[in-house]
């Protein structure tokens, strides 16, 4: 199980909402940990994934999960409405994190948690590497420096309780090899919550 997901805690009844569902792999253990009484909600754009993820839901009978059609960015979700928000590799490839943070702090329960993985760099990407389709597709181009990146998280609304680094993963490409040199480029596991007291504006 991916480390993210032993952070998030995911408890008995509980209402996961999973940011890039891709395939489902991550939705299904969430479910796992949910249980019956729980939900899993998988949010992805892209067809071929969803359709990938329904089938294998219909196929292993995964009753508590289900897969929406959409951008993380404006995620179908009810505000205050989830109690843990988990995504894997998704975010470094959106343009907007500030937006997305912000998202995932109105959906947010007040005490409910965000565990994620992503992709972050040390130093800032040069304006080469940012435009480099290759680098994007290797999760690199759009991964945000780490002191913006904890900011983002603190500016949506949410407290960083820990951002640990992951050094067992690793980037195959010679370019992904040569701008993790250069810039830092790591995957990093984040844990933030949003305070009880905490009220979407
Ligand atoms: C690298 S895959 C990760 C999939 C899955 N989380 C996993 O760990 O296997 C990225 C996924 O995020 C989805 N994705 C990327 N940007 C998105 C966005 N803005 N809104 C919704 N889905 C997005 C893609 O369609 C793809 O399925």
């Amino acid at each position: 199980m991916g480390y993210h997901l032993r952070m998030a805690a995911i408890e008995a009844g509980e209402l996961v909402v999973d940011l890039g569902s891709g395939s489902g792999m991550d939705a299904f253990l969430a479910a796992q940990l949910a249980g019956a009484e729980g939900e899993v909600i998988g949010i992805d754009m892209t067809d071929e994934q969803l359709a990938k993820a329904r089938r294998l839901a219909e196929r292993d009978g995964y009753a508590s999960v289900r897969f929406e059609k959409g951008y993380i960015e404006e995620a179908p979700v009810v505000d205050e409405s989830v109690d843990v928000v988990i995504s894997n590799g998704v975010i470094n490839l959106c343009d907007d994190k500030t937006a997305i943070f912000r998202k995932i702090a109105r959906m947010l329960k007040p005490g409910g948690r965000m565990a994620i993985s992503d992709i972050v760099t040390e130093r800032q990407l040069a304006e080469a590497s940012v435009c480099d389709v290759n680098l994007w597709a290797s999760c690199i181009g759009g991964a945000m420096q780490e002191d913006d990146y904890r900011r983002a998280i603190e500016e949506a609304g949410l407290e960083l309780r820990h951002l640990q680094d992951n050094p067992q993963y690793h980037f195959i490409s010679d370019s992904a090899q040569g701008a993790t040199k250069t810039f830092g480029v790591k995957s990093a596991f984040v844990l933030a919550t949003k305070s009880s007291g905490s009220r979407i504006g």
